[in-house]
C-alpha cells in the first residue's frame, strides 16, 4: 500500500501537467504518442489499479447496458464493460492509444466495442444515448477548466458515472 499510494499520486500529477494539452491537441497526441506503447506496463506496476478497476465497472455495468467509456485510452475498463455489457463506445483523441485498444479487441474477438477518435464530447455520435457512463484517470485532464468543463460533464450525457 505504502509504494502504490506514492506512484498513483505520480500517475496523476503526470496526468495534471498535461490540462493545457486540451487547448494544444497536437501536444496531447504527442504525449500519449510517446506513454502509448510503455502505457499498459506502467499501470500494471500497480497491481491494485486493474483489479478495482474491473470491479468497479462490473459493479455500474449491466449486461442490458450500452456503455460510453470516455478516454478509453488503451481500454483497461473498455475491455472490463465490453465483457459485461451489451455495447460499448470507447472514446478518445490518441489515436496511438486507440491502436493499443483495436489489438486487445481483436485478440479477444470482442464485438461489442465501437471505437472512435475524438475529444469528448464533440467525439460522439450525435443523438446517441447510454445507459452507462464509465471514465478512469481522465478527468485529470480538465481541471484547468472546471466552469466550461463542468457544464458540459453536467448535461444529459451522464446516466451513472463511475470516476476513479
Ligand atoms: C491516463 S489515460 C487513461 C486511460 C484509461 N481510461 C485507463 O484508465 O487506463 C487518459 C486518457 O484520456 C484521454 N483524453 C484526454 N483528454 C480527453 C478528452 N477531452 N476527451 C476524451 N479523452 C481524453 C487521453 O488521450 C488518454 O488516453
Amino acid at each position: 500500500m505504502t509504494f502504490w499510494k506514492p506512484l498513483r499520486t505520480f500517475y496523476i500529477r503526470t496526468t495534471n501537467l498535461t490540462h493545457g494539452f486540451q487547448e494544444n491537441r497536437t501536444a496531447l497526441d504527442s504525449f500519449y504518442k510517446l506513454w502509448a506503447p510503455l502505457y499498459d506496463l506502467s499501470v500494471s506496476l500497480d497491481s491494485g489499479y486493474k483489479r478495482n478497476l474491473s470491479r468497479m465497472v462490473k459493479r455500474v455495468v449491466q449486461a442490458s447496458d450500452c456503455v460510453l467509456d470516455v478516454g478509453c485510452g488503451t481500454g483497461l475498463a473498455t475491455l472490463a464493460a465490453a465483457k459485461n455489457a451489451k455495447e460499448v463506445v470507447a472514446l478518445d483523441p490518441s489515436q496511438a492509444m486507440l491502436d493499443k485498444l483495436a489489438k486487445k479487441i481483436g485478440r479477444e474477438k470482442l464485438r461489442n466495442v465501437e471505437v472512435r477518435n475524438g475529444f469528448f464530447p464533440e467525439g460522439l455520435e450525435k443523438g446517441k444515448t447510454y445507459d452507462s457512463v464509465i471514465t478512469s484517470f481522465m478527468l485529470a485532464h480538465l481541471m484547468l477548466r472546471p466552469s466550461r468543463r463542468r457544464r458540459k460533464l453536467g448535461q444529459t450525457y451522464w446516466i451513472r458515472v463511475l470516476a476513479i
